[in-house]
């Protein structure tokens, strides 16, 4: 079994304060789990040098939900990979479907973006997912085999131990509809196979693929019992310390259950 990895997205919440207090209880929460389970948080730009600070001591990991590829410049408003492993990141969430909806973002960026975090040593989860049309009509895999091959487009084998896929089906984002086993587990054996595919079946095996959408502490141990889904890239619920807390403890659960 894969290492599970449990990453909350806060997206575009929390205030400082409650920022803060978010990553307090995380890291109470986590004592002694994080010996079975990875655990990450993506706060919002303004918020990770204080959950950097909250952190601390704690073997939980930050994360950020995006970065510019260039280094430095003349790029108003947007940050750059430096300036994010200056603050304590150690992840970055590429790719996004947020981002690539409402933010126009292209696969030959997160493309870019990708590489510019692996050649400056940031892990990248890296997301992607297929619309309901797109599931509806039968173009999920070909959807996600071009996400696949634009956005590791001049990956390098060595650079997959950095690598986490995310696969998020936009459908199932924030709607409280997930994906059911079935499909979660066809998705993902789908997403390992074009990794062996594109590299070789040793490194694709070991490459952590997490499911998002909609995991919750109740549906948590479901997903992530199946054999190709080893974490879980969680919006909503990573925004309570509670349920956060409950989808982390299902994870050691079943880290502990397979280590017997
Ligand atoms: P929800 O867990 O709110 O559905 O969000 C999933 C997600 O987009 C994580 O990146």
């Amino acid at each position: 079994m894969r290492r599970l990895f449990v990453a909350g997205n806060w997206k575009m919440n929390t205030t400082l304060a409650s920022a803060q207090k978010l990553a307090g209880e995380v890291v109470v929460g986590v004592a002694g789990i994080t010996e079975l389970v990875d655990v990450a948080v993506c706060p919002p730009f303004p918020h990770l040098l204080p959950v950097s600070q909250s952190l601390a001591n704690s073997r939980v990991m930050l994360g950020a939900q995006n970065a510019h590829f260039e280094n430095a410049g003349a790029y108003t408003g947007e940050v750059s990979i430096d300036m994010l492993v200056d603050v304590g990141c150690r992840w970055v969430i590429i790719g996004h479907s947020e981002r690539r909806q409402f933010f126009g973002e292209t696969d030959s960026q997160i493309n870019l973006k990708v590489l510019a975090a692996f050649q400056r040593n940031v892990d990248v989860i890296f997301c992607v997912g297929e619309a309901l049309d797109d599931r509806n009509s039968g173009r999920t895999e070909s959807v996600l085999s071009s996400q696949l091959k634009l956005g590791l487009a001049n990956v390098r084998i060595e650079q997959l131990e950095k690598l986490v896929i995310a696969y998020e089906p936009v459908w199932a984002i924030g709607t409280g509809v997930t994906a059911s086993p079935e499909q979660a587990e066809g998705t993902h054996r789908f997403i390992r196979d074009w990794l062996a595919a594109r590299f070789d079946r040793v490194s694709a095996d070991a490459i952590r693929i997490q499911y998002g959408g909609s995991v919750k502490p109740d549906n948590a141990k479901q997903l992530l019992s199946l054999p190709n889904v080893d974490g879980a890239l969680v919006g909503g619920a990573s925004l309570m310390s509670n349920q956060f807390l409950g989808i982390i403890h299902a994870a050691a659960d079943l880290a502990r259950l397979s280590g017997e």
